[in-house]
């Protein structure tokens, strides 16, 4: 008799357990199965879960944590997402990760310009990355116009000694 007044007054419920008489289960997604006794709510959730009762799913957060109350994701968001709780789509399909506005910061393999719309050239295909700069042109067509650059220098600095 003693025991089960005892029980029944004490204020934790023995893991995974919650209710007046410890005979209920916290929710499936609570952290390690732990709950308030008399609310039942989670003392905090698993992974890619929030609310009371953690019976919510965070959105494409990076690292899978989002805050229990406010479902905003804690630490940024995976590639093609934004917005607090990271459940906007980027602004255009090109973009491979943007900023809190949607703009694109960077893009899909083989897209390019501010909006990651325009496609990088055919020529740019059977490269070993098939990607191409801001400016959609190859890599190797940018090392290649810097070479020239340099031999335009060279041209330019060859006539004025031809000059003098
Ligand atoms: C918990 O125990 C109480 C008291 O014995 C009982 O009335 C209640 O139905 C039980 N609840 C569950 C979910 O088993
Ligand atoms: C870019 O390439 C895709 C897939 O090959 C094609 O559907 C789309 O029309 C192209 N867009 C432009 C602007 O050329």
């Amino acid at each position: 008799m003693f025991a089960v007044c005892f029980v029944s007054t004490f204020s934790v419920c023995p893991a995974t357990t919650t209710g007046l008489y410890c005979n209920q289960t916290c929710p499936q997604n609570c952290l390690n199965g732990l709950c308030n006794r008399y609310t039942a709510r989670c003392d905090a959730c698993a992974n890619d879960w929030w609310g009371a009762n953690c019976a919510s799913v965070c959105g494409n957060c990076k690292g899978d944590k989002c805050n229990q109350d406010t479902g905003a994701c804690a630490s940024g968001c995976d590639d093609g997402y934004y917005s607090l709780t990271c459940t906007t789509p980027c602004r255009y399909s090109g973009c491979q990760a943007c900023d809190n506005l949607g703009e694109c910061v960077s893009c899909k393999q083989g897209k390019y310009d501010t909006l990651c719309s325009l496609n990088c050239s055919d020529k740019c295909h059977g490269q070993r990355t098939d990607a191409c700069t801001a400016l959609g042109r190859m890599e190797s067509v940018v090392k290649a116009s810097a070479f020239l650059v340099t031999s335009d220098q060279h041209a330019r600095s060859d006539a004025m000694a031809t000059a003098v």
